[in-house]
């Protein structure tokens, strides 16, 4: 016991390897007394380890509360996509694991929730550079129909934040570019996040003929990158193969996606990439992993095809085999369940509907599955989207 504490007292002092520290008081139950010595020995990482460990095995793991950040009643204050604890685990983990230096990188802010989590915790994080920006990137619009997105804004336009103009814009084009704008512009970060309506392609046709696509930001260095706005196959391969490239070693990489049923190229795209990247923690639908060798746009190219159909159904089904083998060691019974609906998912993507139905019915009878019934119902409707977001029926 005491080595392995002075052990972990070593892992957490080098901060480039604090996240590999918190991987190992999270991912091993027998270590729960270690853990909570560890947490005495330095508070801030056992607070972001305990935030990220939302996940049933975790918390009896780890035997803490997280803590609520600061600016809790700000994090609440947008509506987002994105849960409660998601935004918490964010501004926890810009504030407390990410290095401070180099960009963060964002993909789908939509009016900016997880921007502000993400963008709190910058501005709380001693060691930030002054160089240090939140490159944001959307299409700002096309997502909601107008009439849904102006309700969806009500509380901002009754609270003052928006006003007629705003209006204008959402009820004419459903876009939500320049709310983004109101919102943030007047907070203590605004000065960190720069906002680019720059679409990435959702198919290889969009990628040859569109203008303004998805670049990054000249000079943009990504140490930390948050995903949640890759809703197709090649959109991912896109964003991750651009990003990737200019990343280095040790940087971050957090899909809100991974556990979300219908996106299973997220979790493909984590397989197919290997042991380039490793886990260090999850919240939610969140899991955050981080790089551990270079990824050039090349070494996309040679795992991650343009389409799922160049892998085929056995590629998938050896690759969900092992994630929810994964998924069972480290006690994650949701990311254990989604991961197989995400698999039918591919089957369906890949035109085996039968098959899809057949195995999403069958969890259905499972109790072990249970608590995430509905997620499960879901799925049997549609378990998953053609790029543009085309239903596809089982
Ligand atoms: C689930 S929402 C993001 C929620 C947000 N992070 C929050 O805190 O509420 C997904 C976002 O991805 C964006 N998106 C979807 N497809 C996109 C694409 N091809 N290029 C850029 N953005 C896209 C949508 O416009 C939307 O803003």
């Amino acid at each position: 016991m005491a080595r392995a504490v002075a052990i972990l007292r070593v892992l957490l002092r080098l901060r480039a390897l604090r996240p590999v520290a918190i991987l190992v008081v999270r991912g091993t139950a027998a270590l729960a007394a270690v853990t909570r010595r560890a947490a005495s020995l330095e508070p801030e990482v056992a607070a972001a380890a305990g935030l990220a460990a939302a996940g049933g095995g975790a918390r009896a793991t780890m035997a803490l509360d997280p803590p609520l950040p600061e600016p809790a009643a700000e994090l609440d204050a947008l509506p987002s996509e994105a849960t409660p604890a998601e935004r918490r685990f964010l501004y926890a983990f810009f504030a407390h694991l990410w290095s401070g230096s180099g960009d963060v990188i964002e993909v789908g802010p939509f009016i900016g929730g997880t921007t502000r989590a993400i963008a709190t915790g910058m501005l709380a994080n001693p060691r930030r550079t002054p160089q240090a920006r939140l490159y944001t990137y959307d299409r700002f619009g096309g997502y909601y129909e107008p009439d849904e997105l102006a309700q969806y804004l009500a509380p901002l336009f009754e609270a003052g934040v928006l006003q007629g103009a705003h209006r204008e814009a959402v009820e004419r084009a459903g876009s939500f570019g320049e709310v983004f704008d109101a919102i943030h512009r007047d907070t203590p970060y605004a000065e960190l996040v720069e906002r680019r309506d720059k679409p990435l392609p959702d198919t290889a046709e969009e990628a040859a003929r569109d203008d303004g696509l998805f670049e990054l930001d000249p000079g943009a260095e990504p140490a930390a990158i948050f995903v949640d706005g890759c809703k197709s196959w090649y959109g991912t391969k896109y964003f991750m193969r651009a990003t990737l490239d200019a990343a280095r070693p040790g940087a971050q990489v957090i899909f809100q996606d991974y556990g979300w049923y219908t996106c299973f190229w997220i979790p493909a795209f984590v397989h197919a990439i290997g042991d380039a990247f490793a886990p260090t923690a999850w919240v939610d639908t969140t899991y955050a992993f981080h790089v551990q060798t270079p990824v050039a746009a090349a070494d996309v190219d040679a795992v991650y095809p343009d389409a799922p159909d160049e892998l085929g159904v056995d590629w998938f089904d050896d690759a969900f085999r092992q994630m929810r083998e994964d998924a069972v060691r480290r006690g994650d019974v949701r990311a254990e369940t989604v991961l197989a609906v995400q698999n039918a998912a591919a089957l369906a993507y890949l035109g085996e509907t039968g098959e899809a139905r057949a195995r999403i019915e069958r969890m259905r009878g499972r109790a072990r599955f249970r608590p995430l019934r509905p997620m499960i119902d879901a799925a049997l409707r549609s378990p998953t989207y053609r790029p543009g977001g085309e239903q596809i029926r089982l």
